[in-house]
């Protein structure tokens, strides 16, 4: 199996405001085309684990690979072009530009990246609204579009720059069971047809028992 995502023995500690150990030993890894998903209690540390996955924090013990590239230790300039690359999020709160249109907030993360023309970009935009069935959506403002829309956009957006895996923290835990549902369709088709790794921390049991694997934390461990 190829791993798009792996971790050898990840530790990490908060100092403040009492010594802490939060994620004690983190081995595991997530394949080309899988659908995972990672339950626990509250505070166990699952959305400590994805801001290291995600590269977003790097005060940790052990590695990250992604694609079978050791990210740990790479410096803040690079790690943000992998990220942007390589990495695509949805969280439970959908963080577009309320001010800006739909169509301008998926394609701004292809912005940043810059390797592509302007044109190339909104035609890209383009087929990621049509995929999430939302291009009648691209003039409008992000603020006049629905909650299960919104979180459609931010999904598109996820995928501008083609990234190998899609992490996702509760990224339908603001949505109502059918719209959940949607979303949950979306991710599935995308794993199927497109072959992209989706690690999704998620509360709801329906969503999880969906998925190709489930990832249980309890305590700052992986428990199964
Ligand atoms: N910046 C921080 N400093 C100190 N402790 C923190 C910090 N962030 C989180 N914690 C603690 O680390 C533990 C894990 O938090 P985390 O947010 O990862 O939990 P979680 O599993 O995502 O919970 P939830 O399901 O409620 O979102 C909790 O006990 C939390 O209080
Ligand atoms: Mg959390």
């Amino acid at each position: 199996m190829e791993a798009v995502l792996k971790t050898k023995n990840i530790n990490k500690y908060f100092k403040k405001p009492v010594p802490f150990h939060v994620l004690k030993d983190i081995n595991f890894q997530v394949n080309k085309g899988e659908f995972a998903s990672i339950m626990g209690k509250s505070g166990c540390g699952k959305s400590t684990l994805l801001y290291i996955l995600s590269t977003m924090d790097t005060d940790y013990e052990g590695e990250l690979y992604l694609n079978n590239q050791l990210i740990t230790g790479q410096d803040k300039n690079h790690l943000s072009y992998i990220r942007n690359k390589h990495i695509g999020f949805v969280f439970q709160f959908h963080y577009l530009l309320s001010e800006f249109t739909v169509l301008e907030n998926v394609m701004l993360p292809a912005k940043k990246l810059a390797e592509k023309s302007l044109k190339e970009i909104e035609f890209d935009a383009m087929q990621k609204l049509k995929m999430l069935r939302i291009e009648h959506l691209a003039k409008k403002r992000a603020s006049r579009v629905s909650g299960g829309e919104k979180q459609r956009v931010a999904i598109a957006r996820a995928l501008i720059n083609n990234p190998s895996i899609i992490m996702g923290d509760e990224p339908t835990g603001n949505l109502d069971s059918g719209n959940a549902e949607n979303v949950f369709n979306i991710f599935k088709e995308l794993s199927i047809q497109q072959g992209l790794s989706l690690l999704i921390v998620t509360h709801d049991q329906d969503f999880a028992n969906k998925t190709d694997r489930i990832i249980e934390m309890g305590d700052g461990r992986i428990i199964s």
